[in-house]
């Protein structure tokens, strides 16, 4: 059984790293714990003075630390292709991707490709990201990639009628498909990948339920008696990182895997093996979605 603690994952010396919203919570708790590793990190985020104060923020704790920002705006596909176009520029290899960024339940709106806002974050821009990095995954040495899930995929369903919220807009019914997007999108890259023989692997991740500013968007008040009542049960980011630190570093991981908290009802706790809802795993659900991404995003993955 696997018994994931950070002090004794393995060192990463030589490896590089994406984080993508690496500047905080769940994203900055995740880098720290890659840099104790000794990774070189990319923080792939979409605001340069946020990225700048967590660089510092990083360095106090790691003055060593090899951390370079490429900016990335995850609700615009072309901020998407200039990132990797300047990571191709610099580097031809990537070791860890972790497609950590995200956002939950904002007031509607579209992106400029045509997407629902939290699709477009949280989802159809880690998918490109994802398909525009497969030959620097490919060149380096059983790469990761690494999809953040939450418990709310276990409400998701996916509207393939409704995608980007085209009819109407139910904010937490659109966080959870895009949620459910995300761990379908793990566990089909697997299959392609294990079909392709491929060295990359690819895992899936939740934090359990962590006190972030994800949570800007919901009721102040209601939101912080939430929160306080329920203490006890919250994970801390920095423990709300270890299902990722997890699938990145652990050296039984295997391809297709998916870790989240393992204390009462998932929220928090040491990492472990997370449960997924059936439709997570439905091939016709992922075939179709995949399908429907690519023609979205403007890109085929070729495995
Ligand atoms: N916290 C929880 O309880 C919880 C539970 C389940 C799943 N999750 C998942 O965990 C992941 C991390 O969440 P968190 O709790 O750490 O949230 P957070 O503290 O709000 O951090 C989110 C990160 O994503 C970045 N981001 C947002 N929009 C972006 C965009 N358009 N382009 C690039 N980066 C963007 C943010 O950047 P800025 O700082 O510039 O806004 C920030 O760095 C998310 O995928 C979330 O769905 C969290």
């Amino acid at each position: 059984m696997q018994n994931f603690t950070l002090k004794n994952a393995p060192l990463q010396k030589g490896k590089l790293a994406i984080v993508t919203g690496a500047n905080d919570g769940v994203g900055f708790e995740t880098s720290l714990g890659l840099l104790s590793k000794e990774a070189k990190l990319i923080m792939a985020c979409r605001n340069p003075e946020k990225a700048n104060n967590a660089i510092i923020k990083l360095k106090k704790a790691f003055p060593k630390a090899e951390i370079e920002f490429i900016q990335l705006d995850l609700s615009k596909l072309s901020s998407v292709k200039s990132f990797v176009k300047e990571f191709k520029q610099k580097f031809n290899k990537l070791d860890i991707l972790i497609n950590n960024a995200g956002i939950m339940v904002p007031p509607f709106s579209k992106t400029e490709d045509g997407f629902e806002s939290q699709m477009a974050v949280n989802y159809f821009a880690h998918f490109l990201l994802t398909g525009l990095l497969m030959n620097e995954l490919e060149a380096a040495d059983k790469a990761r990639v690494i999809s953040l899930s939450s418990i709310a995929h276990k409400r998701g369903k996916i509207d393939f009628d409704n995608l980007n919220a085209e009819k109407n807009y139910n904010k937490s019914a659109v966080y959870s498909q895009s949620k459910l997007a995300c761990l379908i999108f793990a566990y089909e890259l697997d299959r392609k990948l294990r079909n392709a023989k491929s060295s990359v692997i690819s895992l899936a991740a939740h934090p359990g339920v962590s006190a972030t500013n994800l949570f800007e968007n919901m009721p102040k008040l209601a939101t912080k008696i939430v929160m306080t009542l329920s203490k006890p049960l919250l994970n801390s980011p920095k423990a709300a990182a270890l299902p990722s630190l997890m699938a990145a570093l652990d050296s039984e991981v295997e391809s297709g895997d998916y870790y989240g908290p393992s204390g009462f009802m998932e929220m928090s706790g040491k990492a472990a093996k997370a449960n997924s809802k059936p439709q997570s795993h439905n091939l016709e659900t992922a075939k179709k979605l995949w399908e429907v991404s690519e023609k979205l995003v403007g890109f085929k993955f070729e495995f």
